[in-house]
C-alpha cells in the first residue's frame, strides 16, 4: 500500500499511479515506477487561504505585434535552429545521448555569445570547474568572459542568479539538479520537473534566457527530458551516429521559430566546427558510385541537403530474412519493399535487405521513397545508377510517383554539386540546368534502372 501522500511515478513518461506495479499503465514501460512523495496534496490550490484573485485582463487581436528581440550568439548554425538567435527570457531544452557533444556545443555558444557582450553563465552539475575550464581552454575559448560554476543545489543556483543576473544561463544538466523542497532523489521525475519549473520561472521573471541540458536515456532509471518538454519554449535535439564526426542539431519544438530546422556540425579536436554546406559533407563525390547507391535530393529545414542512400539486397541465410535500416523509417522501408514486390515484380521476399543513409543523417521525408526504392532496385538488379543523377519522389501504395515539396530548390542544389539529371516525378520541370528523367510509376523507374542503356 502507498503511504500517505506517496505516489508511484513512471520515470519514463511521468504518469502517476497510486499503487506500485511492474508495468506503467500509461506507457507500458517495465520497472519504471518509483515511489515519490508529493510536495503538495491535490486540491491545495483551491484551499489555499488568503489568496486573492485579480480576474483576467482580456485584450483584442488587432494591436501590432513586435517581433521578440534576439540574443545573437554568433554560432550561426545554433542561432538559425533557434529561429534567428535566442529570445531573452525563453527556456530552451537541449536533449541528446550522453557523449554526443551537448556540453561542448553549449560552451561554444556561451563563449561566442560572451565575446559579443552578452553576459553568460555556465553552471555544471556534472563536472568540476577545472574540467569545464580545461575543455574550454583546449577549444581556444579561454579569452571569453563566461562565468563558470559547479553546483547542483537549485536553491544556491536561484539565489546566485538573483544576486548576479545574466542574459544567458546554461544549466548542464537538468538531471543533476535537485531541490531541497522535494524528498525525491536527484534525477527522478519529481526533481527534474521541479528544477525545470523553477528555472523556467526565473527565465520569465528576470528575462534571462535559460538553456537546460537533458540527457536522453534508455527508458527506466533516470527521468528523460520528455517530462519537461511542455514547460520550455523550445526543444532542440542534438544527434549523431557513433563513429561519425557529424552532429545534427534539430529543432523539435519552437515557440519562436520554425521547427524541422537543422544545424550541422563536425566534431574535431578543437570542439564543434560549423558545417555551412552539408551536402558536400554527406556525399562522397570522389569515387564511382556502386550498385545499390542513390543520391537523394532532400530538404532539411530550410535548406536542401544531398545524401546518399545505400542498399544491399543479399541472399538470406535464415528462414526469416533480415530487414535492417539506419537513418530512415523502418515502416517506410517495409512499405517500399511491398510496393516493389507487388507493383514492380521485384522479388525480395526471401532476401536480406539492408538500407543505410550515409553520413549518419536521419531522413524523415516521404520524398525519399523513390531514392530508397532506386537504391534497393539498383542493388537487387546489380545495376549502378548514373553517376550524375539525383533522385526524389514520393511513392504511393498503388505504385505511383508523386511530386514533392520544393522541387526547384532540390534541383538547384544538385546542379550546384555537379549533378546533371534527376530521376523524379513525371511532368516536373527541370531547374538549375538539371534534365528530368520523369517517371509516373515506380515500375518505370525500375525498368530504367534495369536497362543498361539508360546510363
Ligand atoms: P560532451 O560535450 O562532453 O558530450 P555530452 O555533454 O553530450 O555528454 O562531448 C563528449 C565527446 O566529445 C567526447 O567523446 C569527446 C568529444 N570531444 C571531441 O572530440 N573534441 C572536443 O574538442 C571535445 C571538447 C570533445
Ligand atoms: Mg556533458
Amino acid at each position: 500500500m502507498a503511504r500517505d501522500g506517496a505516489v508511484y511515478v513512471c520515470q519514463s513518461c511521468g504518469a502517476a499511479q497510486s499503487k506500485w506495479s511492474g508495468q506503467c499503465q500509461a506507457c507500458g514501460a517495465w520497472n519504471t515506477l518509483v515511489e515519490e512523495v508529493q510536495a503538495r496534496p491535490p486540491g491545495a490550490l483551491a484551499t489555499k487561504r488568503g489568496a486573492r484573485s485579480h480576474g483576467l485582463a482580456f485584450q483584442g487581436l488587432e494591436d501590432p505585434v513586435a517581433a521578440p528581440p534576439r540574443l545573437i550568439t554568433g554560432v550561426e548554425e545554433f542561432d538559425r535552429v533557434c529561429g534567428g538567435g535566442v529570445v531573452p527570457g525563453s527556456a530552451i531544452l537541449l536533449g541528446g545521448d550522453p557523449g554526443v557533444g551537448k556540453s561542448t556545443l553549449l560552451m561554444q555558444v556561451a563563449a561566442n555569445a560572451a565575446r559579443r557582450g552578452i553576459s553568460c553563465a555556465y553552471i555544471s552539475g556534472e563536472e568540476a570547474v577545472e574540467q569545464v575550464r580545461g575543455r574550454a581552454q583546449r577549444m581556444g575559448l579561454a579569452d571569453a568572459p563566461v562565468r563558470l560554476a559547479a553546483e547542483t543545489s537549485l536553491r544556491d543556483i536561484l539565489d546566485g542568479l538573483k544576486r548576479e543576473p545574466f542574459d544567458l544561463v546554461v544549466i548542464d544538466s537538468i538531471q543533476t539538479m535537485w531541490s531541497d523542497a522535494h524528498e525525491a532523489a536527484p534525477g527522478s521525475v519529481t526533481q527534474v520537473r521541479a528544477a525545470a519549473g523553477e528555472l523556467v520561472r526565473l527565465a520569465k521573471k528576470r528575462g534571462t534566457a535559460v538553456i537546460l541540458v537533458g540527457h536522453v536515456t534508455k527508458e527506466g532509471t533516470i527521468a528523460g527530458p520528455r517530462v519537461i518538454e511542455h514547460m520550455v519554449d523550445a526543444v532542440l535535439a542534438f544527434e549523431g551516429e557513433r563513429g561519425y564526426p557529424f552532429r545534427v542539431l534539430r529543432g523539435a519544438k519552437n515557440r519562436f521559430g520554425a521547427t524541422d530546422e537543422i544545424g550541422v556540425f563536425e566534431m574535431g579536436d578543437a570542439g564543434l566546427a560549423e558545417v555551412k554546406n552539408p551536402s558536400a559533407l554527406f556525399l562522397d563525390t570522389s569515387g564511382e558510385r556502386a550498385a545499390g547507391a542513390a543520391v537523394f535530393a532532400g530538404i532539411e529545414g530550410s535548406r536542401p541537403v544531398l545524401v546518399e542512400f545505400q542498399a544491399l539486397v543479399a541472399p538470406s541465410a535464415y528462414g526469416t530474412p533480415r530487414r535492417a535500416v539506419v537513418g530512415w523509417d523502418s515502416g517506410r522501408l517495409a512499405m517500399v519493399l511491398a510496393v516493389l514486390e507487388t507493383r514492380c515484380g521485384l522479388s525480395l521476399g526471401g532476401r536480406d535487405v539492408y538500407l543505410n543513409v550515409a553520413g549518419g543523417l536521419r531522413v524523415n521525408e516521404p520524398a525519399a521513397d523513390l531514392a530508397a526504392a532506386a537504391a534497393l532496385a539498383s542493388s537487387a538488379l546489380d545495376e549502378a545508377l548514373p553517376q550524375d543523377c539525383v533522385v526524389f519522389g514520393e511513392i504511393s501504395l498503388s505504385g505511383d510517383i508523386r511530386p514533392v515539396s520544393r522541387m526547384e530548390s532540390r534541383m538547384k542544389e544538385a546542379a550546384k554539386l555537379g549533378f546533371k539529371r534527376a530521376l523524379a516525378p513525371k511532368d516536373v520541370e527541370g531547374a538549375g540546368g538539371l534534365k528530368i528523367d520523369g517517371v509516373a510509376r515506380l515500375a518505370e523507374a525500375i525498368a530504367k534502372i534495369g536497362d543498361g542503356d539508360w546510363r
